[in-house]
């Protein structure tokens, strides 16, 4: 059995002691597929370094928490991620736009510069025919309303099962990809069986967002990879399907939204 992390952070200091180790382990005996997801220019390019030293995949852009504080800064940070993709667009481990989005949980008083870098990022994700992967946190409204002015042309995950009933509605009806994290496996998790049963089977991925959000029953460790797995029982328990079958038909979702074509 095989699975797909379709959201992690290889590069985050956490792993600065043992990086390499958690790699190889989670890819050799685990058996695990991942993206290593970018949020900064240097955790992009760090991204981008990890996926070619050990075959992952990896993507690239600045996170709502991680812009600039000035528009002339944004933008020239933005032109070095256009510059990676350029540089790595014809490279298999380059794989989608993100993380981006809007969160006013964490920053509400740049709500216009969060806009831009997100339309922005949209634009270039069009532009390389890439998919996106968003954030978005206490921005339900501003979100939806950019994603409908803002036609994304390759489609997109919304990371970490945004809590929202209508969130989840509106994304789905905008054919985007619903990816179950940590939380659903949470005691305390609200609805979480609600919103499993209403993501269709094609359109729902699952993802560890490591090192953090580690689920049950390892809450409160550092995540990895592996234990995407008990987000895959929770989602098999909940769906009435096997195990198999949830780690088979995610890895097939991910390989779909992510264009990955076997090598
Ligand atoms: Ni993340």
């Amino acid at each position: 059995m095989q699975f797909f992390d379709s959201h992690c952070h290889l590069d985050d200091e956490k792993f600065n002691e043992d990086r390499e180790e958690v790699i190889k382990r989670n890819l050799q005996e685990n058996n695990c597929k991942f993206v290593t997801i970018g949020y900064s220019l240097e955790s992009s390019q760090k991204a981008i370094k990890l996926a070619k030293k050990y075959d992952l995949y990896a993507t690239v852009g600045i996170s709502p928490n991680d812009i600039p504080q000035n528009e002339e800064e944004l933008l020239k940070e933005l032109e070095e991620i256009k510059q990676i993709v350029e540089t790595e667009r014809e490279n298999k481990y380059l794989v989608a736009i993100g993380e981006i989005g809007l969160d006013y949980y964490w920053n509400k008083e740049n709500k216009e510069l969060q806009k831009l870098a997100f339309i922005k990022q949209i634009e270039l994700a069009n532009e390389f025919d890439l998919p996106i992967t968003i954030h978005c946190r206490d921005a339900i409204n501003d979100t939806l309303e950019i994603l409908k002015k803002n036609k994304v042309n390759n489609m997109g995950i919304f990371h970490c099962c945004p809590h929202n009933r209508e969130l989840v509605k509106e994304a789905l009806k905008l054919d985007f990809y619903i990816s179950f994290a940590g939380p659903v496996t949470f005691k305390n998790a609200k609805n979480a069986n609600e919103f499993i049963s209403i993501v269709p089977n094609d359109k729902m991925l699952i993802e560890t967002d490591s090192p953090y959000l580690s689920p049950e029953p390892e809450r409160g460790k550092r995540n990895e990879p592996r234990k995407v797995k008990y987000i895959a029982e929770k989602v098999a328990e909940v769906k009435k399907m096997t195990l198999e079958e949830v780690a088979k038909q995610t890895f097939e979702n991910a390989k779909r939204v992510y264009k990955i074509v076997d090598k």
